[in-house]
């Protein structure tokens, strides 16, 4: 595991594009297609909203690029609610990304027939590896003060070990439907990247990182072979010990 300090959450999204943007071009470099898969939540706005600008613009091979969802709250899209509106207001509907290559978790007649759906989708995309989950190049998370993490909250113990690769489970803030890849999807990813930021999450940053408190989603992701990268800004690390982080200027 890594960690990454940034002096303040407008660096922490300019290190979490460089980081998308790098996973991106590698990716395709080395496998034709890059898979990933992104949080909803107020973090990873700013960090959307940069991939729409120069270099990234330019530079990621957004026609090779296969955009899922860790989760999606089951309402409509003009919903303020909606993962999927806030990502195209924020940057589908401003890049090259071919609109087959955009798979958004939809609305369905009843929560379960719409995490069966999303099964399909990834099914049809990804071939089966032998242990029979999909493996995603690169999963970007957030963290609630709750220590949930993609949709999958302190109450869902189930949901770490599962083979289901989505569920559709109900809470969170706002508190509705929702669909969330599970623990073990998450954890086949070549790549896992938290992005974090702000005081308020200072203590849970801590229980998680330096208490590895086990009740916590967030702690039950650990990549069976994948990165795992949290990009932290000062205010989320600082109740971190000195020793266990490495700040942006010893980043690589
Ligand atoms: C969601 C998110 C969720 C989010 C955390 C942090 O759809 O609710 O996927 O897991 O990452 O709740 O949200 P903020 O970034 O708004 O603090």
């Amino acid at each position: 595991m890594e960690i990454i300090i940034l002096d303040s959450a407008a660096r922490l999204a300019e290190k979490g594009a460089e980081v998308f943007s790098d996973a991106a071009r590698q990716t395709v470099a080395d496998r034709g297609r890059f898979a990933v898969a992104i949080s909803g939540g107020s973090t990873p706005r700013a960090m959307h909203r940069l991939l729409t600008e120069e270099p990234y613009l330019s530079t990621v091979p957004w026609s090779k690029v296969h955009l899922f969802w860790v989760d999606e709250r089951l309402v409509p899209e003009k919903d303020p609610a909606s993962n999927y509106g806030a990502a195209r207001q924020d940057f589908l509907d401003h890049l090259p990304i071919p609109p087959e290559q955009v798979h958004p978790m939809t609305l369905s007649d009843s929560p379960q027939s719409a995490a069966s759906a999303y099964h399909k989708q990834l099914h049809g995309f990804f071939n089966r590896p032998e242990d029979g989950f999909p493996v995603f190049d690169q999963i970007f998370l957030g963290i609630g003060t709750d220590g949930h993490t993609a949709s999958i909250f302190p109450k869902d113990r189930g949901a770490v070990n599962t083979d289901y690769w989505v569920q559709a489970v109900k809470g969170g803030k706002p508190d509705v439907h929702r669909l969330t890849l599970t623990a073990p999807v998450i954890n086949r990813a070549r790549s896992v990247v938290f992005l974090v930021a702000g005081s308020g999450k200072a203590e849970v940053v801590k229980q998680v990182l330096a208490d590895a408190t086990p009740v916590l989603p967030a702690t039950w992701i650990q990549p069976v072979e994948g990165r795992l990268l949290w990009l932290l800004d000062r205010a989320a690390a600082v109740l971190l010990a000195k020793n266990s982080r490495k700040s942006e200027s010893q980043s690589d």
